[in-house]
């Protein structure tokens, strides 16, 4: 077993004691720092740094440089299965991602494969691989994916969508086609996230950022049904160490005992719902992790701790909360205020790890 200097947040998800609340940020690494902005530049676009093992690796790195953080995260993409499916991914400045060939019909989802993890993505398990190599032991490496759900909204809307109406006039007229769809998407992320844990991610993420705009049943069916996949299909022990996986579907606080239900051992919480609540849903059975408004970081430093600290509150004594933000930073955050959040965590959550 390769030992960590710091493996708060690993104990958190296993809830077992910890000296006090780990913190890392959704997004921690990119567009708010401007060290980011400048390696970015030199590298010409966002792909070719996810693409180049040594500069992923860097990436990753930044914000650990700057603050105190628990946990690193993979610098990469959930729109990397898809990309390696063939669909040619690209970003179009300001317009999010795109795809050059989108999913329309059943022939289209019949014609993709699973894309091979040492082979078109091998790229990001070299980064994987890199990453850890250069952490030496620091903190642990989170790998992650993208949600069957949310990945096929990109890949069936062509890019980002405010109304979904592509894929939901799939989900209601060709129900068929999305499920297969969905079930490729599934042994894909399965394999991926597996061959990321290989290479040394010490825990895992889902991102479904999407789910939350389904109804309650179609929420079973088309998400969270592929995330239950996904969960009974990971390594679950590697390297001596329980690998804990975390699943967070954006927008989702009425269906929490349904996710934790999954099996999962962390659930990741927006913004939305509130701590003590969701701790007396779910607390006794998985770890929480979450949820300031990534909004707050905008607020003066006594207003960050103010929230740092009501949200510590709600949460209460003893471990199983991993802090964050509800979602990603926003790119014109101050790298400052980031700092007083994290630090305001580690101190403010002293007194409830007595
Ligand atoms: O958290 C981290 O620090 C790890 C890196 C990470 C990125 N994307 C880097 C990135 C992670 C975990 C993601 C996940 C991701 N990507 C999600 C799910 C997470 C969530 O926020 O709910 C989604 C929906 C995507 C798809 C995607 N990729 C979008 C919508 C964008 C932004 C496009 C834009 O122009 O605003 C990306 C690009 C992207 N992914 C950037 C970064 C740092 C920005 C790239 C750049 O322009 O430099």
């Amino acid at each position: 077993m390769t030992e960590l200097k710091n493996d708060r947040y690993l104990r958190a998800l296993y809830k077992q004691p910890v000296d006090c609340t780990p913190v890392w940020m959704m997004r921690q690494a990119g567009r708010y720092l401007p060290e980011y902005r400048e390696l970015r530049a030199q590298a010409g676009d966002f792909l070719s740094l996810c693409k180049n093992a040594e500069l992923a690796c860097e990436v990753t790195m930044q914000p650990l440089r700057r603050f105190d953080l628990d946990a690193a995260i993979l610098f990469s993409d959930i729109l990397t299965i898809p990309d390696a499916m063939g669909l040619g991914l690209y970003f179009e400045t300001g317009e999010g991602p795109k795809f050059s060939r989108p999913i329309t019909c059943k022939a289209d989802v019949d014609k993709i494969g699973m894309p091979d993890p040492e082979g078109e993505l091998q790229y990001v398990m070299n980064a994987v691989r890199t990453i850890r190599k250069e952490l030496a032991g620091e903190v642990p490496l989170i790998g992650f994916s993208g949600s069957p759900w949310t990945l096929a909204t990109y890949m069936v809307e062509g890019g980002t969508s405010k109304a979904f109406t592509k894929i939901k006039k799939m989900m209601y007229a060709e129900p068929q086609t999305l499920h297969a769809l969905l079930d490729k998407l599934a042994d894909s992320v399965t394999s991926y996230l597996n061959a990321q844990i290989k290479a040394g991610a010490q825990s895992v993420m889902v991102f479904d950022t999407w789910g939350g705009v389904l109804t309650p049943r179609d929420y079973n069916d088309f998400s969270l049904q592929y995330m239950q996949k996904i969960v009974d299909g990971l390594i679950r022990e590697h390297d001596g160490r329980r690998v804990p996986v975390t699943l967070f579907t954006k927008n989702a606080g009425m269906w929490l005992e349904r996710i934790a239900a999954t099996g999962c051992d962390g659930v990741g919480l927006d913004w939305t719902i509130n701590m003590a609540d969701a701790k007396a849903r779910i607390g006794d059975n998985v770890a929480l992790q979450g949820n300031m408004d990534p909004s707050m970081l905008y607020a003066s430093p006594e207003r960050i701790r103010q929230e740092v600290s009501t949200i510590l509150e709600g949460f209460g004594e003893g471990t199983g909360h991993v802090f964050n933000l509800g979602h990603g930073i926003h790119l014109d955050v101050p790298p400052e205020n980031a700092g007083v959040f994290i630090d305001a965590v580690h101190e403010l959550s002293k007194p409830y790890h007595r």
